[in-house]
This record gives structure tokens, sequence and C-alpha cells, in this order.
């Protein structure tokens, strides 16, 4: 199964747009959507195979985790501005510094809504770490990460914890991802470690319902740059993550603060819905360029979101699960930190209700 038309009408008008697509144009659209995701998780599944071999490497030589992990998750390599990856011709669509120069070892990062040009050194941003410690509580006896990767966040935080009667799971859609995470997680403090295949795009969380049995509130449940990737996640997510662990806490750590500007956001959702349509052609991007200024740090985003098709309704659902009582929001931080400083990530952190009897 995949991202259905009927689906996808559904994420469209919640967001209060209304389209003249009738069903078959919409279940094309969608087809079109789910197609660019399954090009993005054959990416990741690559990419995380060369962290496994990475990994397998590094084991011959030690099984200390903190070592492996500081091996693994170093600084970020950049061009003086931005991650080498970036660079103009890496990626195609222009920077303009505005004012920021070039230095070695340098990189632009964000920090609370504001752009800055850190070491390399100190552009890593562990507070995610610290923050996600800061929820667990004696009775936690279950951390989830949705999208985990190769598993860096649940590593970075049982070693903080230093736990061992909490299980943690890795959710992830590649093999590669998941296989690295096993192990992985197999040399950290804790009572327990697995891995779960898992799809954002067919969300199912009985692994969590099992796990949680009729201790909800004992599941902390979290996401950082990975709901991310789908274009629209289907709007009962947040509800059935509820329905699986009430009580429960869910952190987002994903780019959806520039959401929440309106006018910004409704043009981005209409390009992006047209770029996906008319997929091959970025014409109509050209001519557009990224500014490192901190009041073009939502439009940076938008972009962003434009070109590499990204999530456009998760600010939605974090409000609406909010206002259903499905969630009660209790932080919100919008443009909070980056690893790419064209696309922040904003931080939400919900407790999951209990269900009304
Ligand atoms: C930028 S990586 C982040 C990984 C990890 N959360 C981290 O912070 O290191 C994005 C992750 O999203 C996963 N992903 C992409 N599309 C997905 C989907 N439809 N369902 C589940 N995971 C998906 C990728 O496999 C990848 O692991």
């Amino acid at each position: 199964m995949s991202l259905t038309g009927p689906q996808l009408r559904e994420a469209l008008n919640n967001l209060g747009l209304r389209t003249e697509l009738n069903s078959r144009q919409m279940a094309s659209l969608a087809r079109s959507l789910q197609s660019i995701n399954n090009k993005q998780k054959e990416t990741y599944e690559d990419g995380w195979r060369a962290s496994l071999e990475k990994f397998e490497a590094l084991l011959q030589n030690t099984r200390d985790p903190k070592q492996i992990l500081d091996s693994m998750d170093g600084p970020p390599k950049t061009d003086g501005l931005v991650s080498a990856f970036l660079g103009e011709e890496g990626f195609g669509i222009p920077i303009d510094p505005a004012g920021f120069e070039r230095m070695e070892n340098h990189i632009v990062t964000v920090r609370n809504g504001t752009y800055l040009h850190l070491p390399c050194e100190s552009a890593s941003d562990h507070r995610l770490t610290g923050i996600l410690a800061d929820l667990v509580t004696e009775d936690t006896h279950t951390i989830v990460e949705l999208g985990s990767g190769w598993g860096r966040n649940l590593c970075h935080l049982a070693l903080h914890l230093n736990r061992d009667d909490i299980r943690y799971v890795a959710a992830e859609q590649s093999r590669s991802g998941r296989h690295c995470a096993e192990q992985l997680l197999s040399l950290v403090p804790c009572k327990d470690s697995s891995t779960q295949a898992f799809d954002f795009y067919r969300p199912d969380f009985k692994f969590i319902e099992r796990l949680a049995r009729n201790d909800g509130k004992g599941a902390l449940i979290f996401s950082r740059a990975a709901l991310e990737q789908p274009a629209f996640i289907p709007t009962n997510f947040i509800q059935l993550i509820r329905d699986a662990a009430p009580g429960g806490t869910l952190l987002i750590q994903e780019p959806f603060g520039w959401q929440a500007e309106t006018e910004l956001f409704e043009t981005a959702l209409r390009e992006t819905l047209y770029s996906a349509m008319y997929r091959g052609g970025k014409a109509h991007l050209e001519g557009r360029i990224f500014k490192l200024t901190d009041e073009m740090m939502n439009a940076n985003a938008a972009l962003w979101s434009i070109v590499c098709c990204y999530n456009m309704n998760l600010y939605d659902l974090i409000q609406r699960a909010d206002k259903n009582g499905i969630a009660s929001l209790e932080r919100l931080t919008f443009n909070y930190t980056a690893s790419n400083p064209l696309i922040p990530y904003s931080l939400a952190i919900m407790k999951l209700n209990e269900k009304a009897s």
C-alpha cells in the first residue's frame, strides 16, 4: 500500500486547498508523490549501507559505542559556508551568503531563528539528547525513534541515560539503517533493543501498542529529520500514535516552522503539487535563490521543500491533534536548530492524551 488519492485529498482539504482534480487525477498525483518518496528511500538505503560498512570496519578495532559514535557522527564537512554537498555545483540552486564570508572549517547553521557562522566542531547540535532525557522519567520503559536512520540519536540517548531498564526501538524503512542500528544498539546500556520495519505512508503502530501494553505513559516516541521526507503524512498519524501509547510523549524535531507562515505556505503548497505533477522540469524555479538572512529563513525552507518535495502537512497535524484533544502541545519552538541551514528544524513536544472512556 502507498499514498492513495483519497488520503491525499483529505490532507489537502485539511490544508484548505480545494482542487479541481478528479479522482483519477488525484490518484495519479498521489502516485507521483509516492514515487518521489520511493526515490528518497532508495537514496537512504544506499547512504546507510555506507554507514553500515563504516560501522563494521570500526567494530574491528573497538566495541566502545562512544568511540564508534564519535567517528561516525563527527563535525559536518563544509565548503566554509554550508555543507560541502550543498555547494552550488552539487545542488544547482545558488546561495547568496548575505555577508557571511567563507571561512575554513566554519559552517552556517541556525540557533533559535538566527543564522550563525560557527566552527564545525560547535555546529553539531546535541541539545536533542538533553531534551529527550528531560522527558524521561522513572516510569519510562520504551523509547522509539520513527525514521531512525542508522541509529545515531537512540545511541547518543542511551549512552547519556545509562539506564538498564529501558528498551530502545529503532523504526526505519531501510534494511541497511536497521541493520546498523541493531548492531550499534547492542553495544549500549539498556533493557533490550530492537529494530522495526516502518513506513510513514502506511503507519502501523502495533509494535508500540504491544510494548506499551497498559502503560502508554511509559512510552517516549520521537522523530528527527525523518517526517520531513514524505510530502503528505496520513492525517490520522498522531491519533494512531496516541491510540498505541495513550499518556505517552511525542517529540517532533522536523522542519515544519515555515508552514506557519500562511501566505508563503499556500504558495509553496501549490508549487509543490505542480512540481510533483510535472516532475522532471524545475524550470519554474529558475531565478530563485537562497539568501542567508534571518528574514529569509522561512522562504528558504519553503523553497527547499518545493525542490525536494518535502513535507507539507506536519504543522497542520500538530495543531489539529492539539485542538482535537488527541494530544496537548507542551512546547513549540520554530527554527530551533539546523544541520542544513536552508531547511531548519522546529521542535514540538506533545503529551498524548488518554482516550476518552
Ligand atoms: C535525514 S534521515 C534522518 C535519520 C535519523 N532520524 C537521524 O537523525 O539521523 C531521514 C530518514 O527518513 C527515512 N525515511 C524516508 N522516507 C521514509 C518513509 N516513507 N517512512 C519511514 N522512513 C522514511 C530514511 O530512510 C532516513 O533514515
